[in-house]
């Protein structure tokens, strides 16, 4: 599974800790960003002990946000849903996190999603930043980052789906050169990108 191996720097010092151990490491060495106000934030990947920190990060959205991620209206508590974006199926799931320390405390403010099949031909792509956070480009260098790690993981194709109003996501996908469709019909846009050596490239922030 993934492509992993195909840095030999990087499969000399991960083989031992599997394709999880590897994405992680991929996601370390990526996982840093300086949004426009200044701010260092890193990414990683999510651990079961963020429950607390991700209910407190999706409390910090408003019910806008959280419908344009999640394309329906969240009416389950979100000490739940952070429940369940903790735990994910490793097999088919990888959930990355962007975290900052402001006065020496660590909170996070965002969490972007790559779901795919077990053959992993495609993988969806979803992010959710903060409303605090939004507008500061964060969500542009989460799908950097989730571009690299689609590579290493060996997704042939991110796809991506949201709703026709969202600017910044539609500007972020146009950017990284995913081919959009509209669908009247459902109210929905849609974009997917092959995904190419160069995404393993692609500096995180990078405009
Ligand atoms: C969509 C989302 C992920 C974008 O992340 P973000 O950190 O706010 O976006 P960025 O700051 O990286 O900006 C992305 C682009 O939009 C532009 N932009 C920023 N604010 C904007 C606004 N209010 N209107 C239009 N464009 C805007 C930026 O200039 C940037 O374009 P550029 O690279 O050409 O300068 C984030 O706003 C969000 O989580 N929204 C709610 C959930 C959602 O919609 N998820 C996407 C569907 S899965």
């Amino acid at each position: 599974m993934g492509h992993v191996d195909s840095d030999s720097s990087l499969s000399a010092s991960v083989k031992p800790r599997g394709v999880l151990g590897a994405l992680r490491i991929v996601c370390e060495r990526n996982g840093h960003c300086r949004l426009q106000d200044g701010t260092q934030v890193c990414f990683r990947l999510i651990e079961p002990e963020d429950v607390a920190a991700c209910a407190a990060m999706l409390v910090a959205c408003t019910p806008k946000s959280l419908y344009s991620r999640y394309e329906r209206v969240v009416s389950e508590p979100l000490d739940e849903l952070a429940g369940r974006l903790c735990c994910p199926d490793l097999q088919t799931e990888l959930t990355v996190v962007a975290e900052v320390s402001v006065n020496g405390t660590s909170s996070l403010i965002g969490v972007a999603q790559l779901l795919t099949d077990p053959s992993h031909e495609a993988a969806e792509y979803a992010v959710l930043v903060s409303d605090p956070w939004q507008s500061k480009g964060l969500g542009s260098a989460f799908t950097d980052c989730c571009l690299r790690l689609a590579h290493a993981w060996g997704v042939g194709r991110v796809v991506a789906e949201f709703l026709p109003g969202n600017m910044r996501i539609i500007r972020i996908l146009e950017k990284r050169a995913f081919d959009l469709y509209r669908d009247m019909q459902e109210h929905a846009v849609s974009g997917q990108k092959r995904i190419a050596d160069e995404d393993a490239d692609r500096p995180v922030g990078a405009a």
